[in-house]
């Protein structure tokens, strides 16, 4: 047993049927096709002892025993491929487990002792070359394959069982790795931050809120000051009542060298309401001043030169020069202002004071100055 002979797939498939005697029924060609492409095919080359049945080789945990193969077998109907191949495994060498095994018949087969799973996946640590021969499995053929294609750990339980040791440094190495200049790193330029864009959409929001109310909190204080500044100003108003600017009661209209006899002076009618005559009265020559409002109603006549009166042209009243009237409507004669002879010489007309003819105050000398 302990000299070894690789077989073929046909090799083992024969030596299965031999076994069996007379189990007879050769397998189709889809199935020795089958078989040939199988990974189990692939990974039992060694299975090539033809001789006496031995016990399987020990398989990972969950395995299955090669028992129910073998006994389906014996029932005496036609083998799959699959009790073929577990009949197979059967007799292939495996070391001394094998060598105990080969006595036995293949009827009782013992059942593989379950194995750790850690211990399924040696092949990824240690070297196949370190390894006595045994018989493989599919999953450690895989785990090999995976081993010597990827350095790292395949999985988070090979990282676990076989973490890859770091090189010791020597005293002298650390030193100058200590001792090395460090390259100085750029700044990297600040990432813009989205959370704060938000928080200035938010303070804009906040913002044009505080406007509006701002805006219209100033248009109505706006709107209540102007109202108080109106109700201000009428207030004043009502407190201070018009006061007409009126010309002076006194003034002075010039010297008597300006007035010469029977003349009639209107320049100062549109600003003082005063005519100034130089005319005869009863005999004396005297200078004048006659109020140039109507005693009907209190229009203004006109001095008419060419025909020597004065004619209301309200109601048609006329007037001598003197003041006395003679038609149309008006009650009594116009009435006169008091004038004086002023320290200056001037003749100063005092509208204060008014003479009245009908009640004789014509003849007071206030009333006129003589020439
Ligand atoms: Fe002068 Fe009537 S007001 S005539």
């Amino acid at each position: 047993m302990a000299e070894r002979k690789k077989m073929s797939v046909a090799e083992i498939l024969a030596a299965a049927r031999a076994e069996k005697a007379g189990g007879g029924a050769k397998p189709t060609p889809a199935e020795e096709s089958a078989v040939s492409d199988s990974p189990e095919a692939a990974e039992s080359p060694a299975a090539a002892d033809s001789g006496a049945p031995k016990p399987a080789a020990p398989k990972p945990a969950g395995a299955k025993p090669a028992a129910k193969p073998a006994a389906g077998a014996a029932a005496g109907g036609r083998p799959s491929v699959k009790d073929i191949l577990a009949m197979a495994r059967k007799n292939q060498p495996a070391g001394e487990a094998a060598a105990v095994s080969a006595e036995k018949p293949a009827a009782a087969p013992k059942p593989a002792a379950p194995k750790p799973a850690a211990a399924a996946k040696p092949a990824a640590s240690k070297p196949a070359a370190a390894k006595p021969f045994t018989s493989l499995d599919t999953a450690s053929i895989l785990a090999s394959a995976r081993a010597a294609a990827k350095p790292g750990p395949v999985s988070k339980s090979d990282a676990s069982i076989s973490p890859r040791p770091e090189k010791p440094r020597s005293a002298p190495e650390k030193k100058a790795a200590a001792a090395a200049p460090k390259m100085p790193m750029p700044k990297m330029p600040a990432k813009p931050q989205p959370a704060k864009k938000a928080a200035v959409e938010g303070e804009d929001r906040r913002g044009f809120l505080e406007i509006a109310l701002g805006s219209f909190m100033a248009v109505g204080f706006t709107a209540l000051s102007v109202t108080g500044g109106l109700f201000t100003l009428g207030l004043a108003r009502f407190l201070f009542p018009n006061v007409l600017a009126e010309p002076p009661s006194r003034f002075k209209v010039g010297f008597k060298d300006g007035f010469p006899s029977g003349k009639v002076e209107t320049k100062f009618v549109a600003q003082y309401g005063v005519w100034v005559v130089n005319s005869e009265v009863q005999g004396q020559q005297q200078i004048y001043a006659l109020k140039t409002v109507c005693t009907h109603l209190g229009c203004t006549p006109n001095w008419l030169e060419a025909e020597q009166k004065f004619k209301c042209p309200c109601h048609g009243s006329g007037f001598y020069k003197d003041g006395v009237n003679f038609e149309g409507p008006a009650p009594r004669p116009l009435e006169r202002y008091a004038i004086k002879v002023a320290d200056d010489g001037q003749l100063e007309v005092d509208k204060s004071r008014t003479f009245q003819e009908e009640l004789g105050q014509w003849a007071d000398p206030s009333s006129f100055v003589t020439v």
